[in-house]
């Protein structure tokens, strides 16, 4: 294997890896399961409030702990799922782009979210025309932004915010209700190189798993056990990986490539249909 050529993709060596970030997060005082939305909701079964704002505290303070930044966005009584915060909008190079919610339940979150931009020193916002969910369809990576479809982003969504941030969009469909997020469904490990992702290729539609397979020859393939238990709704800062603890099968893969997992309980969050990377919006640039 001696006269390999380059790779065109740069190796993870050559690549700074950690890179301290700056995260945007709402603590879940009002969170409570009152509708459903998605499968992993049930209004019947309770919400230990004190457990998943401990929980949630232990997620921002390792955050912290690690070297960086996180803002707090203030929850609004009547808005149970904004806890979520990675819904609320997208932000790449400082522009902004705003949510628009598929269930009239989470509506109210799209303004409380631009509202702490703009107070924040944010100018260029859009408030958007399309329906998106914000982080929870939209994954950024070196050269692309993913897009998910099917459940709760519009198609229509994906031309506008590849006008509005000039970056290339790839659109992926997710067929399986329970995945119906992209972050539920595929997590960006090292946003400085492209190929560097792990996905559950049973979320995707066959043609967009051949478009990931294309892509991402080299990516990490989680298996179902591990997708199920939000083990993809993880947070990658190049280096840590913060994930559910409960997908054990992803950690020793994580490790052979060089990352170092950091398993959380956010179990009352999963009653949400959320766990590490639904919680957490990250502010780019
Ligand atoms: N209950 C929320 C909903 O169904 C959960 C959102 C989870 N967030 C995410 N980024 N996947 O909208």
């Amino acid at each position: 294997m001696d006269d390999v050529p380059d790779s065109p993709r740069r190796s993870r060596e050559e690549t700074s890896l950690f890179r301290a970030r700056r995260y945007l997060m709402c603590p879940p005082e009002h969170f409570r399961v009152t509708y459903a939305i998605n499968p992993w909701m049930d209004p019947a079964k309770p919400v230990d409030v004190p457990l998943a704002v401990a929980q949630w505290e232990d997620l921002r303070d390792r955050y912290r702990a690690l070297g960086h930044t996180v803002e707090e966005l203030a929850p609004r009584p009547g808005l149970p799922d904004m806890v979520y915060a990675a819904n609320g909008a997208l932000v790449v190079d400082g522009r902004v782009l705003g949510a628009r919610f598929a269930y009239p339940e989470r509506t109210a979150e799209a303004v409380a979210h631009l509202d702490w931009y703009r107070e924040h020193g944010f100018r260029e916002l859009r408030a958007p025309e399309h329906i998106n969910e914000g982080e929870g369809d939209f994954a950024v990576t070196a050269t692309w932004l993913l897009a998910g479809r099917g459940f709760r982003s519009s198609p229509l969504s994906h031309g506008e915010v590849q006008e509005f941030l000039g970056r290339p969009v790839i659109g992926l469909d997710l067929v399986d209700p329970r995945f119906y997020h992209l972050d539920t469904a595929l997590c960006v490990l090292d946003d400085a190189v492209d190929g560097e992702v792990m996905y559950y290729p049973g979320a995707f539609s066959a043609g967009s798993r051949a478009v990931l397979a294309r892509m991402f020859p080299d990516a990490l393939i989680a298996r179902e056990e591990d997708a199920e238990v939000f083990g993809l709704n993880a947070v990658s800062d190049g280096h840590h990986v913060l994930l559910p603890q409960t997908a054990q099968g992803l950690f020793a893969p994580l490790r052979e490539r060089g990352y170092e997992p950091i398993g959380m309980d956010l179990s009352e969050l999963l009653k949400g249909g959320g766990s590490v990377k639904c919680c957490t919006a990250e502010l780019r640039g």
